[in-house]
């Protein structure tokens, strides 16, 4: 399937953007929102960031203007899905509110709709069971700011049609994107998956005195070419984000994450990171 008009369900941070980066490449794009005061919102950011394209010079006054009539924002569900050919899901990440969604969604549309998550943890399979025509759903994954950022993971899950997948990966392709086709599900998919491993290695080696956190982001850096090191990066997320997921993970599992008691110190400390001038690093 050629993907020419998509739905975009929930106008927050991520849904506008994915919505408007289809117009701007030429698909037309509706977005929803139970909320009317984000609607209204989304409207007057479009607005502002278009004319600030036109004001940087990075577009047109003919290409904007053909990116307005792609873009629409609609307050009520049944009309915002007349005549989509694709739904990406984009509301808030609770289990329970996405699944309610999908069935809802579901009953509303044809079963060759296909019907996309972003869902930044949950694969698609969690949701199989919500929709009529499982093979019409996976993860297509973006990166925020996804009007900047290439990179998309369409995630096929064993329920997923092949064709489902290829519209998926052709659509991202058709908008700017340089995405990956995962032809099996994986927690964290591909960049989340592969983070986390380099996580663990440098947390470990921290633990176990190879080295500082400091010259873990010059191998990451100077080494590996990455723009920003694993523990600078951290900075700019926060410390207490950190402890929050190792504490979920310590009491999950009973195992302590390795440099666990570094970060719980650093936190009572009040050292979060560049939100609060220290971290990793100092930040006057
Ligand atoms: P957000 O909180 O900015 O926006 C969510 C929007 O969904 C809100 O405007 C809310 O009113 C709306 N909403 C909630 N329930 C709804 C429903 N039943 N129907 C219609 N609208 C509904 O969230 P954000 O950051 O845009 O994230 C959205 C999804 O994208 C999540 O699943 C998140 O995990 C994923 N994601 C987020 C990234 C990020 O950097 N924030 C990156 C990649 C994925």
């Amino acid at each position: 399937m050629d993907i020419q008009k998509i739905t975009v369900i929930g106008g927050g941070l991520m849904g506008r953007q994915i919505a408007l980066n289809s117009s701007i490449y030429g698909v037309d794009a509706t977005v929803y929102d139970l909320n009317g005061d984000v609607c209204d919102a989304v409207e007057a950011w479009a607005e502002e960031y278009l004319a600030g394209r036109i004001a940087k010079g990075r577009m047109t006054e003919e290409q904007v203007a053909e990116a307005k009539k792609l873009f629409h924002v609609e307050r009520d569900l049944d009309k915002a899905l007349e005549g989509t050919q694709c739904i990406v899901e984009a509301v808030v990440e609770v289990e329970e509110i996405k699944r309610n969604l999908f069935k809802t969604l579901s009953d509303k549309v044809g079963e060759d709709v296909i019907i996309a998550t972003n869902s930044s943890f949950m694969v698609s399979s969690k949701f199989a069971d919500c929709v009529k025509n499982p093979s019409r759903l996976a993860n297509m994954h973006f990166y925020n700011p996804v009007l900047v950022m290439k990179f998309v993971e369409v995630v096929q899950g064993p329920h997923t049609s092949e064709e489902t997948a290829r519209s998926l990966y052709d659509y991202c392709v058709k908008t700017g994107k340089t995405p990956v086709w995962m032809k099996k599900e994986l927690e964290g998919f591909c960049a989340g998956y592969l983070l986390r491993a380099l996580k663990e290695a440098a947390t470990w080696m921290v633990q176990n005195g190879y080295c500082t956190p400091q010259e873990i982001d010059l191998a990451c850096e100077n080494g590996l070419g990455h723009p920003m090191g694993l523990f600078r990066l951290n900075d700019l997320t926060g410390l207490d984000l950190t402890l929050d997921v190792m504490k979920r993970s310590y009491a999950e599992t009973g195992v302590k994450p390795d440099m666990y008691d570094f970060y719980e110190k650093m936190v009572r400390e009040g050292k979060l990171g560049r939100k609060t001038g220290h971290g990793f690093y100092d930040y006057e």
